[in-house]
């Protein structure tokens, strides 16, 4: 992976706002063009800040009602959760701007995993309009890394690794929350835009092995991630980027 589109920031303040430059400008253009903005939320603590960002007054020139909320991962625990990732978005973001409740779809984590999984391919199925074996564009997915190098739910050594038919995948992980909801591979890597937002010293090993290894001998499941046909950046701070 070439090291051009990794953005070095000097704290996890300065890789908020710009992240939320990018989206804004990702956004406006994408309703120019088409009249939304379709984007997948990354969980995770790393976003918080730039979720919180984009809901300030500072932010005003972003069409809320034309952007369609997934997300690119969640673990499987009800909305209401500590652990959730749509009670993290909601709390930093939904909660404070103006969208419409339809515009938001999140992944159930409340039901039964393989059941949560086919309901939410489904979902994205028929926003999209796909047929069978079809894959959805998203505008933009946003993406953290683990420090084992995983990314959305895509751990090291997951049979999701290997999926090329289905969009989402229910995966049990080390990690508590063991079990989680991922969109898949051939997803991730048919968006338009990805940002990946890193950050903090325990980063910066997996960080290296992703945009530096020159082998495919690492199990990093982040350095799967290589867009079709898009524009992948990474947002990184300087304690991220010790290493590379
Ligand atoms: C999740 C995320 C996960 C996260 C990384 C980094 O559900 O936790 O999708 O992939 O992005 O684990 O997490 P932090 O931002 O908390 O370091």
């Amino acid at each position: 992976m070439k090291h051009s589109n990794v953005l070095l920031c000097r704290d996890l303040p300065e890789l908020s706002r710009k992240a939320a430059n990018e989206f804004i400008r990702l956004a406006n253009q994408s309703v120019k063009a088409n009249d939304r903005f379709i984007v997948a939320l990354s969980g995770g603590s790393t976003p918080k800040n730039f979720y919180s960002l984009l809901a300030t007054p500072e932010f005003t020139e972003i069409p809320w009602p034309k952007i369609y909320f997934f997300w690119s991962d969640e673990r499987c625990v009800p909305p209401d959760h500590p652990e959730s990732n749509y009670r993290m978005v909601r709390e930093t973001l939904l909660s404070k701007i103006k969208v419409p409740e339809q515009n938001v779809h999140r992944m159930k984590g409340e039901d039964r995993p393989e059941l949560a999984a086919m309901t939410y391919q489904r979902t994205i199925q028929e926003f999209f309009r796909l047929a069978e074996g079809e894959f959805p564009r998203f505008d933009l997915i946003l993406l953290g890394l683990g420090a084992d190098g995983h990314t959305a739910s895509l751990f090291p050594g997951s049979p999701a690794l290997r999926e090329t038919q289905r969009l989402v995948a229910a995966v049990v992980t080390d990690f508590p929350p063991p079990n989680r909801l991922t969109l898949t591979l051939p997803v991730i890597n048919n968006a338009a835009h990805i940002i990946f937002l890193v950050a903090g010293s325990d980063k910066a090993s997996a960080l290296r092995d992703t945009v530096r290894a020159k082998n495919d001998a690492i199990d990093v499941p982040a350095r799967l991630i290589q867009l079709r046909e898009g524009n992948l950046i990474w947002l990184v701070d300087q304690s991220a980027a010790r290493l590379l």
